[in-house]
Formats: structure tokens, sequence, C-alpha cells
């Protein structure tokens, strides 16, 4: 977890986002439909963006998990941390930790891409508040910072 080992006592079955809240305090991943669709509980496991309200722990194996807190500190944020403070891409905030890692998966497969590809990658993190557009700028931006 987050470069991190923890023992933690959950039954095998428990979503991996209960654990990641309740047990170990990891609160960036927020329950939104608790059904797989809104993708507010996103990390990264395994290398692969995970919805973790719909992986049971027993699924997660030894595979490493990366959540919004591993990525940066406010003392030093992640590029896509700093890019989405930049370009003030929240509103509520509730679905911040999704897209965040929605798009460091995009950016850990593709350093270099295109706003098609942005939205592309992002299209299934659902938004009410209508920072889309804000979003997709982050992206591009910590793309470039990145990128020099
Ligand atoms: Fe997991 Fe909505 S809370 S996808």
């Amino acid at each position: 977890m987050n470069g991190e080992l923890h023992l933690v006592e959950a039954a095998p079955d428990t979503p991996l986002l209960y654990v990641l809240r309740n047990d170990l305090g990891l609160n960036g991943p927020k329950f939104g439909c608790g059904l797989g669709q809104c993708g507010a509980c996103a990390a990264i496991v395994g290398g692969k963006l995970t919805r973790t309200c719909s992986i049971a722990l027993r699924d997660v194996g030894e595979d490493k998990v990366i959540t919004l807190e591993g990525l940066g500190t406010a003392q030093k944020p992640h590029p896509l941390q700093k890019s989405f403070i930049d370009e003030q891409a929240a509103q509520c905030g509730y679905c911040s930790n999704g897209m965040i890692m929605a798009a460091k998966a995009l950016l850990d497969r593709n350093p270099v891409p295109s706003e098609e590809d942005i939205r592309g990658a992002l299209e299934d993190q659902l938004c009410r508040c209508g920072v889309q557009n804000r979003v997709v700028r982050a992206v591009r931006r910590a793309a470039a910072e990145r990128a020099k």
C-alpha cells in the first residue's frame, strides 16, 4: 500500500475501499455509488485503474495498491495534483480522486496523450459539477510539465 506493508483484519470478501478508508484511514478514495459505476473510489491496483468498491480484498492478492495519498504530499504534490490545483479543476471535489487516479493511469501508459486520449480515459469518471473541461486542461498541463 503506497510502498508500505500493512496488516489488517478483514473478511476476504470485504471491498478494498472499506479497508482503505476504514482500516487504513486513506480517505482519498471516495464512496460514491458502491456499484463500480462512478469512479470516485478509484485506485491503482497491480498497475491498473481499479474501482475499489468492486474488488474484494481476496482478489487484491499480492498486488501493489497506489491511492491518491501515494502520489504526493501537500508540500510536494504530484504534477497531476499541482495541475488540478493550478487549473482549479474541482468544484465539490468528490470526483477528484477518481479523476486524478484515472489521469495517472493514462499518463503512466501514454505520457503524451492527445485531448481525445484524455477525454477517452476519463469518460467513465463521473462529475456532476461540470468541471470536465478544467480536468482535461489539468491533465494536459501535467503531461506538458512531465515532458519538460
Ligand atoms: Fe466505486 Fe462508484 S464508488 S465506482
